[in-house]
């Protein structure tokens, strides 16, 4: 497997500035969000960082590299390549990156959106992504908060922000989204 200075001069050559700062914000929140829970520091320290491996890759890139592992390309991968990026992500961290562990492999893989049944780690990597501290948007600071007190209420909330957003911008939704929230559903309400 990489060491964690290969991993950094590799986001730092792929991804844009922001981007990569995002990462590195990404990979210490989760650390946080890891030691909150109890959860392996480790594996969230290297899923945060490597989340984003494939954002800055183009919607060809992305459909070419998960066609040419086996995925069938659906139409809502037609519409929205850009989603593909979290298991493109995933691809480069097992194959180029030597990152082995298939629970790092699914937390990049559905940090996008989300699945039913989600690993802890898969929750911590998802959450870190919406709360890390350079990202902006309105709620942002509550449910920040949340993050660290009931991880599947703060779940659903920023399941709920994405489904707004794609909503109004009048895209299609992915089914692993509404999955994962009436899944999260029937959880908290148990
Ligand atoms: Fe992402
Ligand atoms: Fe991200």
């Amino acid at each position: 497997m990489w060491s964690e200075e290969h991993i950094e001069t590799y986001l730092k050559d792929k991804l844009d500035n922001k981007r990569f700062l995002h990462s590195l914000s990404v990979r210490d929140t989760a650390v946080k969000m890891a030691i909150c829970y109890g959860e392996d520091e480790n594996k969230a320290r290297i899923a945060g960082l490597v989340h984003d491996c494939a954002k800055n890759m183009n919607g060809y890139e992305l459909m070419n590299i998960a066609r040419k592992h086996g995925y069938k390309i659906s139409s809502i991968y037609e519409e929205s390549p850009q989603l593909l990026h979290g298991l493109v992500g995933a691809i480069i961290a097992k194959e180029t990156m030597g990152i082995k562990d298939k629970d790092i492999f699914n937390a990049i893989a559905y940090h996008t959106t989300g699945r039913k049944n989600m690993s802890l780690l898969e929750k911590i990597i998802y959450l870190a992504d919406y709360v890390e501290p350079l990202r902006k948007y309105p709620g942002v600071e509550e449910l920040r908060e949340l993050a660290y007190k009931d991880i599947n209420k703060a779940l659903i909330q920023s399941f709920d922000v994405t489904i707004k957003y794609v909503v109004e911008k009048g895209q299609m939704l992915h089914l692993n989204t509404i999955e994962g929230r009436n899944y999260l559903i029937k959880i908290v309400g148990e």
